[in-house]
Protein backbone atom coordinates (compact mmCIF):
# COMPACT_ATOMS: atom_id res chain seq x y z
CA UNK A 1 0.00 0.00 0.00
CA UNK A 2 2.55 2.46 1.22
CA UNK A 3 4.42 1.39 -2.00
CA UNK A 4 1.34 2.52 -4.45
CA UNK A 5 1.28 5.49 -2.38
CA UNK A 6 5.09 6.28 -3.75
CA UNK A 7 4.56 5.44 -6.68
CA UNK A 8 1.66 7.42 -6.93
CA UNK A 9 3.38 10.80 -4.95
CA UNK A 10 6.33 10.17 -7.48
CA UNK A 11 4.06 10.76 -10.59
CA UNK A 12 1.80 13.80 -9.15
CA UNK A 13 5.30 15.54 -8.43
CA UNK A 14 6.69 14.61 -11.81
CA UNK A 15 3.50 15.99 -13.02
CA UNK A 16 3.84 18.93 -11.11
CA UNK A 17 7.07 19.59 -12.80
CA UNK A 18 5.97 19.32 -16.20
CA UNK A 19 3.18 21.51 -15.20
CA UNK A 20 5.67 23.99 -14.43
CA UNK A 21 7.16 24.24 -18.16
CA UNK A 22 10.37 26.67 -17.64
CA UNK A 23 9.83 27.74 -14.31
CA UNK A 24 7.66 30.56 -12.60
CA UNK A 25 10.58 32.92 -14.07
CA UNK A 26 9.74 32.31 -17.64
CA UNK A 27 6.01 31.99 -16.99
CA UNK A 28 6.39 35.49 -15.65
CA UNK A 29 8.07 36.46 -18.44
CA UNK A 30 5.85 35.45 -20.62
CA UNK A 31 2.74 37.12 -18.93
CA UNK A 32 4.72 40.38 -19.22
CA UNK A 33 4.61 39.96 -22.50
CA UNK A 34 1.00 39.73 -22.46
CA UNK A 35 1.20 35.93 -23.54
CA UNK A 36 -0.38 33.02 -21.83
CA UNK A 37 1.26 29.76 -21.40
CA UNK A 38 1.38 26.55 -23.75
CA UNK A 39 -0.85 24.83 -21.50
CA UNK A 40 -3.52 27.82 -20.77
CA UNK A 41 -3.80 28.29 -24.47
CA UNK A 42 -4.61 24.71 -25.17
CA UNK A 43 -6.93 24.85 -22.10
CA UNK A 44 -9.14 27.91 -23.95
CA UNK A 45 -8.85 26.42 -27.35
CA UNK A 46 -9.91 22.97 -26.40
CA UNK A 47 -13.66 21.37 -24.87
CA UNK A 48 -12.86 21.72 -21.09
CA UNK A 49 -11.46 18.68 -19.79
CA UNK A 50 -10.62 17.10 -23.16
CA UNK A 51 -7.54 17.39 -23.27
CA UNK A 52 -5.01 14.27 -23.07
CA UNK A 53 -1.21 15.25 -23.41
CA UNK A 54 1.70 12.73 -24.49
CA UNK A 55 5.20 13.12 -24.80
CA UNK A 56 5.38 15.09 -21.61
CA UNK A 57 8.18 13.32 -20.73
CA UNK A 58 10.84 13.79 -23.48
CA UNK A 59 13.75 14.97 -22.74
CA UNK A 60 16.75 16.58 -25.00
CA UNK A 61 20.07 14.89 -25.22
CA UNK A 62 22.61 17.76 -26.14
CA UNK A 63 24.90 19.50 -24.05
CA UNK A 64 26.79 21.85 -26.37
CA UNK A 65 26.28 25.54 -25.45
CA UNK A 66 25.70 23.80 -21.85
CA UNK A 67 22.54 22.85 -22.95
CA UNK A 68 22.31 20.30 -20.73
CA UNK A 69 21.46 22.78 -17.78
CA UNK A 70 18.45 23.51 -19.52
CA UNK A 71 16.95 19.99 -19.68
CA UNK A 72 12.99 20.17 -19.14
CA UNK A 73 10.47 17.23 -19.25
CA UNK A 74 8.45 17.72 -22.69
CA UNK A 75 11.20 20.30 -24.10
CA UNK A 76 9.67 22.83 -25.59
CA UNK A 77 6.74 22.06 -26.77
CA UNK A 78 3.44 20.45 -25.59
CA UNK A 79 1.34 17.98 -27.80
CA UNK A 80 -1.80 15.79 -27.35
CA UNK A 81 -5.01 15.41 -28.59
CA UNK A 82 -8.50 16.53 -27.28
CA UNK A 83 -11.96 17.52 -28.51
CA UNK A 84 -13.45 21.41 -30.33
CA UNK A 85 -17.21 21.48 -29.94
CA UNK A 86 -17.28 17.75 -29.53
CA UNK A 87 -14.87 16.89 -32.36
CA UNK A 88 -11.23 14.88 -32.28
CA UNK A 89 -8.57 16.82 -32.93
CA UNK A 90 -4.64 17.02 -32.67
CA UNK A 91 -3.00 19.64 -31.53
CA UNK A 92 0.51 20.80 -30.59
CA UNK A 93 1.44 24.61 -28.60
CA UNK A 94 5.02 25.17 -28.88
CA UNK A 95 6.64 26.37 -25.08
CA UNK A 96 8.53 29.72 -25.25
CA UNK A 97 9.11 29.25 -21.24
CA UNK A 98 11.73 26.19 -22.09
CA UNK A 99 14.63 27.56 -24.54
CA UNK A 100 12.32 30.13 -25.82
CA UNK A 101 10.26 27.31 -27.74
CA UNK A 102 13.55 26.48 -29.51
CA UNK A 103 12.74 24.33 -32.53
CA UNK A 104 14.52 21.01 -31.29
CA UNK A 105 15.20 17.17 -32.48
CA UNK A 106 13.06 16.58 -29.36
CA UNK A 107 10.15 19.47 -30.12
CA UNK A 108 10.78 17.78 -33.92
CA UNK A 109 9.54 14.11 -32.85
CA UNK A 110 7.23 15.17 -30.68
CA UNK A 111 5.83 17.11 -33.46
CA UNK A 112 6.26 14.57 -36.13
CA UNK A 113 4.48 12.19 -33.93
CA UNK A 114 0.79 13.80 -33.50
CA UNK A 115 0.74 14.94 -36.96
CA UNK A 116 0.97 11.06 -37.93
CA UNK A 117 -1.52 10.77 -35.48
CA UNK A 118 -4.01 13.30 -36.61
CA UNK A 119 -3.30 11.82 -40.40
CA UNK A 120 -4.02 7.98 -39.33
CA UNK A 121 -6.99 9.51 -37.12
CA UNK A 122 -8.44 11.61 -39.94
CA UNK A 123 -9.07 14.61 -37.78
CA UNK A 124 -7.18 18.41 -38.13
CA UNK A 125 -3.91 19.85 -36.21
CA UNK A 126 -3.97 22.90 -34.72
CA UNK A 127 -0.26 24.22 -33.72
CA UNK A 128 -0.11 27.09 -31.63
CA UNK A 129 3.53 28.82 -32.95
CA UNK A 130 5.52 30.84 -29.98
CA UNK A 131 9.08 30.32 -30.88
CA UNK A 132 12.60 31.99 -31.56
CA UNK A 133 13.14 29.52 -34.71
CA UNK A 134 15.50 26.63 -34.83
CA UNK A 135 17.36 25.69 -31.35
CA UNK A 136 21.36 26.95 -32.68
CA UNK A 137 22.99 24.82 -29.51
CA UNK A 138 21.51 21.58 -31.60
CA UNK A 139 22.89 22.77 -34.97
CA UNK A 140 21.72 19.88 -37.20
CA UNK A 141 19.32 17.88 -35.33
CA UNK A 142 16.99 21.18 -35.37
CA UNK A 143 17.41 21.78 -39.15
CA UNK A 144 16.25 17.97 -39.31
CA UNK A 145 13.33 18.42 -37.55
CA UNK A 146 12.34 21.08 -39.45
CA UNK A 147 12.27 19.11 -42.42
CA UNK A 148 10.34 16.20 -41.05
CA UNK A 149 7.62 18.81 -39.85
CA UNK A 150 7.94 19.61 -43.33
CA UNK A 151 7.70 17.14 -45.10
CA UNK A 152 4.60 15.94 -42.41
CA UNK A 153 2.91 19.74 -43.47
CA UNK A 154 2.91 18.63 -47.05
CA UNK A 155 1.51 15.15 -46.40
CA UNK A 156 -0.90 16.31 -44.64
CA UNK A 157 -2.20 19.16 -47.00
CA UNK A 158 -5.42 18.25 -48.48
CA UNK A 159 -6.12 15.31 -46.36
CA UNK A 160 -6.66 16.80 -42.54
CA UNK A 161 -7.47 20.50 -41.82
CA UNK A 162 -4.00 21.97 -40.80
CA UNK A 163 -4.64 25.78 -38.90
CA UNK A 164 -1.85 27.60 -37.67
CA UNK A 165 -2.30 30.08 -35.11
CA UNK A 166 0.82 32.26 -34.03
CA UNK A 167 0.56 33.76 -30.53
CA UNK A 168 4.37 35.09 -30.58
CA UNK A 169 7.66 34.96 -32.59
CA UNK A 170 7.85 32.54 -35.69
CA UNK A 171 11.19 33.24 -36.85
CA UNK A 172 13.76 31.75 -39.29
CA UNK A 173 12.49 28.21 -39.99
CA UNK A 174 9.61 28.17 -37.90
CA UNK A 175 7.53 30.47 -41.12
CA UNK A 176 7.61 27.36 -43.39
CA UNK A 177 4.77 24.96 -41.87
CA UNK A 178 2.52 27.72 -41.27
CA UNK A 179 2.90 28.35 -44.72
CA UNK A 180 2.32 25.08 -45.85
CA UNK A 181 -0.72 24.68 -43.91
CA UNK A 182 -4.20 25.85 -45.02
CA UNK A 183 -5.02 28.72 -42.71
CA UNK A 184 -3.01 31.15 -40.33
CA UNK A 185 -4.23 33.76 -37.53
CA UNK A 186 -2.30 36.06 -35.96
CA UNK A 187 -2.64 38.05 -33.00
CA UNK A 188 -2.05 42.10 -33.35
CA UNK A 189 1.27 43.63 -31.17
CA UNK A 190 2.02 39.66 -29.87
CA UNK A 191 3.02 37.79 -33.14
CA UNK A 192 5.23 38.35 -35.88
CA UNK A 193 6.77 36.19 -38.51
CA UNK A 194 9.51 36.66 -40.36
CA UNK A 195 12.44 34.54 -42.59
CA UNK A 196 15.34 37.12 -41.24
CA UNK A 197 14.74 39.95 -38.30
CA UNK A 198 15.53 43.49 -38.16
CA UNK A 199 19.17 43.34 -37.35
CA UNK A 200 19.88 41.05 -40.44
CA UNK A 201 17.84 43.19 -42.57
CA UNK A 202 19.85 46.03 -41.24
CA UNK A 203 23.06 44.68 -42.53
CA UNK A 204 22.03 42.68 -45.89
CA UNK A 205 19.96 45.77 -47.19
CA UNK A 206 20.66 48.51 -44.99
CA UNK A 207 16.94 49.00 -44.53
CA UNK A 208 15.72 49.35 -40.73
CA UNK A 209 12.52 48.41 -40.08
CA UNK A 210 10.76 47.24 -36.34
CA UNK A 211 9.33 44.03 -35.89
CA UNK A 212 5.11 45.31 -36.29
CA UNK A 213 6.42 46.49 -39.80
CA UNK A 214 8.22 43.93 -40.98
CA UNK A 215 6.06 41.07 -39.77
CA UNK A 216 3.03 41.94 -37.53
CA UNK A 217 -0.35 40.71 -38.35
CA UNK A 218 -1.31 43.96 -39.53
CA UNK A 219 1.44 43.52 -42.51
CA UNK A 220 0.89 39.51 -43.40
CA UNK A 221 -3.00 39.85 -43.37
CA UNK A 222 -3.08 42.95 -45.65
CA UNK A 223 0.59 43.15 -47.29
CA UNK A 224 1.65 39.69 -47.69
CA UNK A 225 -1.29 37.31 -47.52
CA UNK A 226 0.48 35.03 -45.57
CA UNK A 227 -2.05 35.29 -42.82
CA UNK A 228 -6.05 34.73 -43.46
CA UNK A 229 -6.91 36.21 -40.02
CA UNK A 230 -5.41 38.86 -37.82
CA UNK A 231 -7.21 38.82 -34.09
CA UNK A 232 -6.98 41.23 -31.05
CA UNK A 233 -5.91 39.18 -29.16
CA UNK A 234 -5.41 35.48 -28.17
CA UNK A 235 -8.76 34.80 -26.92
CA UNK A 236 -10.15 35.83 -30.09
CA UNK A 237 -7.28 33.97 -32.02
CA UNK A 238 -8.80 30.93 -30.19
CA UNK A 239 -12.29 31.49 -30.36
CA UNK A 240 -11.87 31.57 -34.05
CA UNK A 241 -10.07 28.90 -34.52
CA UNK A 242 -13.14 27.01 -32.84
CA UNK A 243 -15.36 28.74 -35.20
CA UNK A 244 -13.53 27.92 -38.45
CA UNK A 245 -12.86 24.12 -37.52
CA UNK A 246 -16.95 23.99 -37.16
CA UNK A 247 -16.83 24.43 -41.00
CA UNK A 248 -14.63 21.96 -41.88
CA UNK A 249 -15.04 18.40 -42.27
CA UNK A 250 -12.47 16.04 -40.20
CA UNK A 251 -10.94 14.73 -43.21
CA UNK A 252 -10.86 14.82 -46.89
CA UNK A 253 -13.07 11.47 -47.17
CA UNK A 254 -15.74 13.24 -45.20
CA UNK A 255 -18.70 15.86 -46.29
CA UNK A 256 -18.60 19.40 -44.15
CA UNK A 257 -20.46 19.63 -40.66
CA UNK A 258 -24.03 20.78 -41.44
CA UNK A 259 -26.04 21.86 -38.40
CA UNK A 260 -30.13 21.70 -38.03
CA UNK A 261 -30.89 25.09 -40.17
CA UNK A 262 -32.28 28.01 -38.39
CA UNK A 263 -32.97 30.10 -41.14
CA UNK A 264 -35.92 30.07 -43.74
CA UNK A 265 -34.89 27.78 -46.76
CA UNK A 266 -37.58 30.11 -48.80
CA UNK A 267 -36.74 33.41 -47.77
CA UNK A 268 -36.72 35.92 -50.47
CA UNK A 269 -35.05 39.66 -49.56
CA UNK A 270 -36.61 41.74 -51.66
CA UNK A 271 -33.91 44.05 -50.77
CA UNK A 272 -31.43 42.16 -52.82
CA UNK A 273 -34.09 43.32 -56.25
CA UNK A 274 -32.68 47.15 -55.63
CA UNK A 275 -29.27 46.52 -54.35
CA UNK A 276 -27.20 46.43 -57.60
CA UNK A 277 -27.29 49.96 -59.01
CA UNK A 278 -28.63 50.26 -62.69
CA UNK A 279 -25.62 52.51 -63.68
CA UNK A 280 -22.29 50.18 -64.12
CA UNK A 281 -20.52 53.32 -62.75
CA UNK A 282 -21.73 53.43 -59.10
CA UNK A 283 -20.37 50.64 -56.46
CA UNK A 284 -22.38 48.79 -54.13
CA UNK A 285 -20.78 46.16 -51.78
CA UNK A 286 -21.14 42.46 -52.09
CA UNK A 287 -21.08 41.75 -48.39
CA UNK A 288 -24.60 42.93 -48.15
CA UNK A 289 -25.35 40.53 -51.20
CA UNK A 290 -23.71 37.89 -49.08
CA UNK A 291 -25.42 38.98 -46.09
CA UNK A 292 -29.15 38.93 -47.43
CA UNK A 293 -28.86 35.51 -49.30
CA UNK A 294 -26.93 32.72 -46.80
CA UNK A 295 -27.83 31.86 -43.36
CA UNK A 296 -27.90 34.60 -40.81
CA UNK A 297 -24.75 35.84 -39.20
CA UNK A 298 -22.99 32.78 -40.81
CA UNK A 299 -20.62 34.40 -43.10
CA UNK A 300 -16.95 33.84 -42.10
CA UNK A 301 -14.74 35.73 -44.28
CA UNK A 302 -11.03 34.65 -44.97
CA UNK A 303 -8.01 37.34 -46.08
CA UNK A 304 -10.42 39.84 -45.13
CA UNK A 305 -7.95 42.72 -45.48
CA UNK A 306 -5.95 40.97 -47.83
CA UNK A 307 -6.47 41.77 -51.41
CA UNK A 308 -10.07 43.41 -50.69
CA UNK A 309 -11.25 44.13 -54.66
CA UNK A 310 -12.10 40.16 -53.86
CA UNK A 311 -14.14 38.30 -51.18
CA UNK A 312 -13.76 34.75 -50.18
CA UNK A 313 -14.95 33.41 -47.04
CA UNK A 314 -17.21 30.32 -45.53
CA UNK A 315 -20.76 30.68 -44.55
CA UNK A 316 -23.97 28.27 -43.90
CA UNK A 317 -26.62 27.75 -46.35
CA UNK A 318 -29.64 25.41 -45.21
CA UNK A 319 -27.37 24.65 -42.27
CA UNK A 320 -24.86 23.34 -44.78
CA UNK A 321 -21.22 24.71 -45.09
CA UNK A 322 -20.66 26.39 -48.30
CA UNK A 323 -17.24 28.29 -49.88
CA UNK A 324 -17.87 31.75 -51.40
CA UNK A 325 -15.71 33.53 -53.84
CA UNK A 326 -16.81 37.07 -55.04
CA UNK A 327 -15.50 40.76 -56.57
CA UNK A 328 -15.88 43.29 -54.57
CA UNK A 329 -17.41 46.42 -56.71
CA UNK A 330 -16.77 48.67 -53.63
CA UNK A 331 -13.04 48.65 -54.31
CA UNK A 332 -11.55 48.97 -56.96
CA UNK A 333 -14.44 48.08 -58.95
CA UNK A 334 -13.86 44.45 -58.28
CA UNK A 335 -10.96 44.41 -60.51
CA UNK A 336 -8.36 40.92 -60.84
CA UNK A 337 -4.96 42.07 -59.69
CA UNK A 338 -2.27 39.70 -58.81
CA UNK A 339 -3.42 39.39 -55.36
CA UNK A 340 -6.48 38.94 -56.00
CA UNK A 341 -5.94 35.83 -58.15
CA UNK A 342 -3.89 34.21 -56.04
CA UNK A 343 -6.56 34.63 -53.32
CA UNK A 344 -9.15 33.08 -54.92
CA UNK A 345 -7.39 30.27 -56.34
CA UNK A 346 -6.20 29.82 -52.99
CA UNK A 347 -9.78 29.53 -52.00
CA UNK A 348 -11.07 27.35 -54.23
CA UNK A 349 -8.68 24.70 -53.58
CA UNK A 350 -9.35 24.69 -50.01
CA UNK A 351 -13.19 24.35 -50.91
CA UNK A 352 -12.13 21.35 -53.51
CA UNK A 353 -10.10 19.79 -50.78
CA UNK A 354 -11.94 19.76 -47.97
CA UNK A 355 -15.50 19.05 -50.25
CA UNK A 356 -17.09 22.70 -49.66
CA UNK A 357 -19.70 23.27 -52.41
CA UNK A 358 -18.39 26.77 -54.27
CA UNK A 359 -20.44 29.85 -54.97
CA UNK A 360 -19.62 32.30 -56.99
CA UNK A 361 -20.70 35.77 -57.24
CA UNK A 362 -19.21 37.92 -60.72
CA UNK A 363 -18.61 41.31 -60.78
CA UNK A 364 -15.53 42.40 -62.61
CA UNK A 365 -14.71 44.72 -65.41
CA UNK A 366 -11.68 42.51 -66.19
CA UNK A 367 -7.97 41.97 -64.74
CA UNK A 368 -6.16 45.02 -64.00
CA UNK A 369 -4.16 46.70 -66.74
CA UNK A 370 -0.49 47.92 -65.88
CA UNK A 371 3.19 47.64 -66.35
CA UNK A 372 3.17 46.44 -62.54
CA UNK A 373 0.84 43.97 -63.27
CA UNK A 374 2.47 42.71 -66.43
CA UNK A 375 5.67 42.28 -64.87
CA UNK A 376 4.65 41.01 -61.96
CA UNK A 377 3.11 37.83 -63.49
CA UNK A 378 -0.30 38.37 -64.03
CA UNK A 379 -0.64 35.88 -66.46
CA UNK A 380 0.24 33.09 -64.33
CA UNK A 381 -1.55 34.16 -61.46
CA UNK A 382 -4.76 35.21 -63.39
CA UNK A 383 -4.55 31.43 -64.79
CA UNK A 384 -4.12 30.21 -61.04
CA UNK A 385 -7.97 30.76 -60.92
CA UNK A 386 -9.31 29.10 -64.40
CA UNK A 387 -7.13 26.22 -62.93
CA UNK A 388 -8.27 26.29 -59.57
CA UNK A 389 -12.34 26.00 -60.72
CA UNK A 390 -11.41 23.65 -63.70
CA UNK A 391 -9.71 21.40 -61.15
CA UNK A 392 -12.40 21.47 -58.69
CA UNK A 393 -15.14 18.58 -58.90
CA UNK A 394 -17.17 20.03 -55.74
CA UNK A 395 -20.63 21.40 -56.51
CA UNK A 396 -20.07 24.93 -58.54
CA UNK A 397 -22.68 27.44 -58.52
CA UNK A 398 -22.08 30.72 -59.99
CA UNK A 399 -24.79 33.95 -60.41
CA UNK A 400 -23.38 36.89 -62.27
CA UNK A 401 -24.95 40.17 -60.67
CA UNK A 402 -23.53 42.55 -62.73
CA UNK A 403 -20.51 42.90 -64.98
CA UNK A 404 -19.05 39.75 -66.58
CA UNK A 405 -16.68 40.90 -69.13
CA UNK A 406 -14.22 39.47 -71.04
CA UNK A 407 -11.38 37.23 -68.98
CA UNK A 408 -13.16 37.78 -65.52
CA UNK A 409 -15.96 36.09 -67.17
CA UNK A 410 -14.74 33.08 -68.33
CA UNK A 411 -12.44 32.83 -65.64
CA UNK A 412 -14.99 33.24 -62.81
CA UNK A 413 -16.64 29.98 -62.49
CA UNK A 414 -18.10 29.99 -65.96
CA UNK A 415 -20.05 27.39 -67.61
CA UNK A 416 -16.83 26.50 -69.82
CA UNK A 417 -14.64 25.67 -66.95
CA UNK A 418 -17.31 22.75 -65.76
CA UNK A 419 -19.58 25.30 -63.76
CA UNK A 420 -22.53 22.94 -62.29
CA UNK A 421 -25.24 26.21 -63.09
CA UNK A 422 -24.74 29.89 -64.19
CA UNK A 423 -27.08 32.07 -63.33
CA UNK A 424 -27.74 35.64 -63.72
CA UNK A 425 -29.27 38.29 -62.47
CA UNK A 426 -31.19 41.09 -64.73
CA UNK A 427 -28.48 43.82 -64.19
CA UNK A 428 -25.72 41.24 -65.43
CA UNK A 429 -23.42 42.38 -68.16
CA UNK A 430 -21.73 39.94 -70.32
CA UNK A 431 -19.46 41.16 -73.14
CA UNK A 432 -16.56 40.88 -74.21
CA UNK A 433 -15.46 44.66 -72.57
CA UNK A 434 -17.90 47.22 -71.56
CA UNK A 435 -19.90 49.74 -73.84
CA UNK A 436 -17.72 52.72 -74.06
CA UNK A 437 -14.92 50.92 -74.60
CA UNK A 438 -15.97 48.43 -77.23
CA UNK A 439 -17.64 51.43 -79.09
CA UNK A 440 -14.52 53.19 -79.41
CA UNK A 441 -11.91 50.10 -81.03
CA UNK A 442 -15.42 49.02 -83.20
CA UNK A 443 -16.20 52.25 -84.54
CA UNK A 444 -13.06 54.70 -84.64
CA UNK A 445 -12.94 55.30 -87.83
CA UNK A 446 -16.84 55.81 -88.41
CA UNK A 447 -16.90 58.32 -85.43
CA UNK A 448 -14.27 60.48 -86.95
CA UNK A 449 -15.53 60.71 -89.94
CA UNK A 450 -19.12 61.67 -88.51
CA UNK A 451 -20.42 64.99 -88.39
CA UNK A 452 -21.80 64.53 -85.22
CA UNK A 453 -19.48 62.42 -83.36
CA UNK A 454 -20.54 62.47 -79.60
CA UNK A 455 -24.53 61.74 -80.52
CA UNK A 456 -22.95 58.73 -82.66
CA UNK A 457 -21.26 57.74 -79.91
CA UNK A 458 -23.95 57.85 -77.39
CA UNK A 459 -26.40 56.24 -79.72
CA UNK A 460 -23.44 53.53 -80.58
CA UNK A 461 -23.00 52.97 -76.69
CA UNK A 462 -26.70 52.24 -76.21
CA UNK A 463 -27.01 50.19 -78.71
CA UNK A 464 -24.06 48.03 -77.27
CA UNK A 465 -25.65 48.22 -74.27
CA UNK A 466 -29.09 47.26 -75.35
CA UNK A 467 -27.42 43.75 -77.06
CA UNK A 468 -24.52 42.73 -74.02
CA UNK A 469 -25.62 44.76 -70.96
CA UNK A 470 -28.65 42.28 -70.44
CA UNK A 471 -28.35 38.68 -69.73
CA UNK A 472 -30.76 37.43 -71.95
CA UNK A 473 -28.20 37.03 -75.32
CA UNK A 474 -26.11 34.96 -73.14
CA UNK A 475 -29.04 32.77 -71.96
CA UNK A 476 -30.62 32.91 -75.27
CA UNK A 477 -27.29 30.38 -76.28
CA UNK A 478 -27.33 28.75 -72.88
CA UNK A 479 -23.92 29.94 -71.93
CA UNK A 480 -26.14 31.29 -68.64
CA UNK A 481 -28.42 28.50 -67.65
CA UNK A 482 -31.52 31.14 -66.08
CA UNK A 483 -31.60 34.81 -65.28
CA UNK A 484 -33.67 34.86 -61.91
CA UNK A 485 -34.74 37.70 -59.72
CA UNK A 486 -32.04 38.62 -57.28
CA UNK A 487 -34.62 37.86 -54.01
CA UNK A 488 -35.15 34.19 -55.36
CA UNK A 489 -31.36 33.28 -55.40
CA UNK A 490 -31.68 31.70 -51.55
CA UNK A 491 -34.32 29.53 -52.41
CA UNK A 492 -32.76 28.36 -56.12
CA UNK A 493 -29.03 28.02 -54.40
CA UNK A 494 -30.47 26.00 -51.69
CA UNK A 495 -32.35 23.76 -54.44
CA UNK A 496 -29.51 23.32 -56.30
CA UNK A 497 -26.93 22.26 -53.75
CA UNK A 498 -29.44 19.66 -52.66
CA UNK A 499 -29.54 18.45 -56.26
CA UNK A 500 -25.62 18.28 -56.68
CA UNK A 501 -25.44 16.85 -53.45
CA UNK A 502 -23.73 13.80 -54.86
CA UNK A 503 -21.97 15.38 -57.55
CA UNK A 504 -19.72 12.59 -59.71
CA UNK A 505 -17.03 13.91 -61.28
CA UNK A 506 -13.51 12.70 -61.99
CA UNK A 507 -10.14 14.04 -63.39
CA UNK A 508 -8.10 12.73 -65.78
CA UNK A 509 -5.66 9.84 -63.93
CA UNK A 510 -2.16 11.89 -63.77
CA UNK A 511 0.14 12.29 -60.58
CA UNK A 512 -0.75 15.76 -60.29
CA UNK A 513 -1.37 18.68 -62.60
CA UNK A 514 1.17 21.50 -62.82
CA UNK A 515 -0.84 24.17 -61.16
CA UNK A 516 0.45 27.63 -62.28
CA UNK A 517 2.49 29.27 -59.41
C1 LIG B 1 17.98 28.76 -28.81
C2 LIG B 1 17.27 30.90 -28.38
C3 LIG B 1 17.25 31.21 -29.74
C4 LIG B 1 17.60 30.17 -30.65
C5 LIG B 1 16.63 32.95 -28.64
N1 LIG B 1 16.89 31.99 -27.75
N2 LIG B 1 16.85 32.48 -29.87
N3 LIG B 1 17.63 29.69 -27.91
N4 LIG B 1 17.98 28.98 -30.13
N5 LIG B 1 17.52 30.34 -31.94
C6 LIG B 1 16.70 32.08 -26.31
C7 LIG B 1 17.19 33.37 -25.70
O1 LIG B 1 18.54 33.28 -25.40
C8 LIG B 1 16.34 33.45 -24.46
O2 LIG B 1 16.86 32.56 -23.52
C9 LIG B 1 15.01 32.85 -24.89
O3 LIG B 1 15.30 32.05 -26.05
C10 LIG B 1 13.98 33.90 -25.27
O4 LIG B 1 14.58 34.79 -26.22
P1 LIG B 1 14.54 36.38 -26.05
O5 LIG B 1 15.37 36.95 -27.12
O6 LIG B 1 14.85 36.73 -24.65
O7 LIG B 1 12.99 36.65 -26.32
P2 LIG B 1 12.34 37.96 -26.89
O8 LIG B 1 12.92 39.16 -26.27
O9 LIG B 1 10.87 37.73 -26.76
O10 LIG B 1 12.73 38.01 -28.44
C11 LIG B 1 12.24 37.00 -29.31
C12 LIG B 1 12.90 37.11 -30.68
C13 LIG B 1 14.44 37.08 -30.50
C14 LIG B 1 12.47 38.43 -31.35
C15 LIG B 1 12.40 35.98 -31.54
O11 LIG B 1 14.77 36.00 -29.64
C16 LIG B 1 15.13 36.86 -31.81
O12 LIG B 1 15.21 37.75 -32.67
N6 LIG B 1 15.66 35.64 -31.99
C17 LIG B 1 16.30 35.27 -33.23
C18 LIG B 1 15.27 34.79 -34.16
C19 LIG B 1 15.85 34.16 -35.41
O13 LIG B 1 16.53 34.83 -36.19
N7 LIG B 1 15.59 32.87 -35.51
C20 LIG B 1 16.04 32.17 -36.66
C21 LIG B 1 16.92 31.05 -36.21
S1 LIG B 1 17.58 30.29 -37.67
P3 LIG B 1 16.78 32.82 -21.94
O14 LIG B 1 17.62 31.75 -21.36
O15 LIG B 1 17.25 34.21 -21.71
O16 LIG B 1 15.32 32.68 -21.61
C22 LIG B 1 16.38 29.31 -38.27
C23 LIG B 1 16.75 28.65 -39.56
C24 LIG B 1 16.06 27.35 -39.70
O17 LIG B 1 15.35 29.16 -37.74
C25 LIG B 1 15.82 27.05 -41.15
C26 LIG B 1 15.08 25.76 -41.31
C27 LIG B 1 14.57 25.61 -42.71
Amino acid sequence: MAEHDALITELAEKREQIKQGGGSKQIERQRSKGKRTARERIEILLDAGSFQEIDSYMTHRHTDFDVDEQRRPGDSVVTGFGKVNGRSVCIYAQDFTILGGSFSEIQGQKVSKIMKLALESGVPVIGLNDSVGARIQEGVYSLAAYGDLFWHNAQASGVIPQISVILGPCAGGSVYSPALTDFVIMTQGTSHMFITGPEVIKTVTREEVDLETLGGADTHSRISGVAHFAAANEEEALALTRQLLNYLPSNNAEPPPSIPPTDDPWRMDNALNQIVPTDPGIAYDMCQVIGHIFDRDSFLEVHQNYAPNAIVGLARLHGQPVGIVAQQPAVLAGVIDINAADKIARFIRIGDAYNIPLITFVDSPGFLPGLAQEHGGIIRHGAKIVYAYAEATVPKISIVTRKAYGGAYIVMSSKYIRTDLTLAWPTAEIAVMGAEGAVNILHRKRLQDCEDPEAERARLVAEYREKFSKPYAAAASGHIDDVILPAETRPRLIAALELLRDKQAALPSKKHGIMPV
